[in-house]
């Protein structure tokens, strides 16, 4: 379905991992095809994770790829909630990207403020493609709804914290969003299907549905994710 928005593709909840995967391999291929390189930002929690997998086995020119992330929580690559240690372990030890070609925040580091401004020294002035998930409170990234960095308009990356577990992370910004030329959001579960009709409903804001910063991305869901969607256009399953 093609709206004013972007394009949302709805499939069955079996099927959106093959989907998910192909329509990112084809955005790392056409980038690579058309300028040598593909600036690939990966996103964090858990949602990837199968499509990771899958990607894992598809005909991707890796060694033309450069990795970036979303966004990082405030801990080192081996802990088990860093966006980075996800990847690597669902995604980057099964493939061939030279280890120089990947750009991992050191959001460890005490001062974060620090770790951003390193971070964006490293980040191109686009990226090719930007894949993100979607929070059940509507945020991309660590964009949380209210947060001072959506008004952040100078940096591409931004120390915040996650509000109620008050956890630090460095975010990419709205400016970084924006510049990026693909971006991709990949969405499952029926707890995602208010924040999915608010991201993509006629009216809004993004202060209170950070989301709303991609309603003109490509948005790929489940069915459950899609309930409340006023699905008019056609569906591809
Ligand atoms: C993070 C992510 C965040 C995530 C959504 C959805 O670091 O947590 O960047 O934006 O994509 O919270 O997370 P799930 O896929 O785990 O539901």
């Amino acid at each position: 379905m093609s709206t004013e928005a972007g394009l949302v593709e709805v499939h069955a909840p079996d099927s959106l991992v093959p989907a998910a995967a192909d329509a990112i391999g084809d955005a790392v291929r056409d980038a690579v095809e058309s300028t040598g390189r593909c600036r690939l930002a990966l996103a964090g929690g858990t949602t990837p994770r199968p499509i990771y997998a899958e990607l894992a086995g598809l005909d991707v020119p890796w060694e033309h790829v450069h990795v970036y992330f979303g966004d990082e929580r405030a801990v080192g690559p081996a802990h088990p909630r860093s966006n980075y240690g996800t990847a690597f372990r669902w995604l980057l030890r099964h493939v061939p990207v030279p280890p120089q070609h990947v750009h991992r925040p050191r959001a460890e580091w005490a001062d974060l403020a620090r770790a951003a401004r390193a971070y964006e020294e490293e980040l191109p002035d686009a990226l090719d493609v930007l894949l993100l998930g979607l929070g059940v409170d509507g945020h991309v990234a660590s964009l949380f709804p209210g947060s001072p960095v959506l008004a952040e308009e100078g940096h591409l990356v931004a120390p915040t914290l996650a509000p109620v577990s008050g956890e630090r992370r460095l975010t990419l910004t709205p400016k970084a969003i924006r510049l990026a030329h693909e971006v991709i959001v990949l969405v499952r579960g029926a707890d995602k299907a208010q924040a999915v009709r608010h991201a993509l409903a006629v009216d809004g804001s993004v202060d209170s549905c950070p989301a709303r910063l991609v309603a003109d991305a490509t948005w790929i869901l489940d069915t459950d994710a899609a309930t409340l969607l006023e699905v008019t256009g056609p569906r591809r399953e």
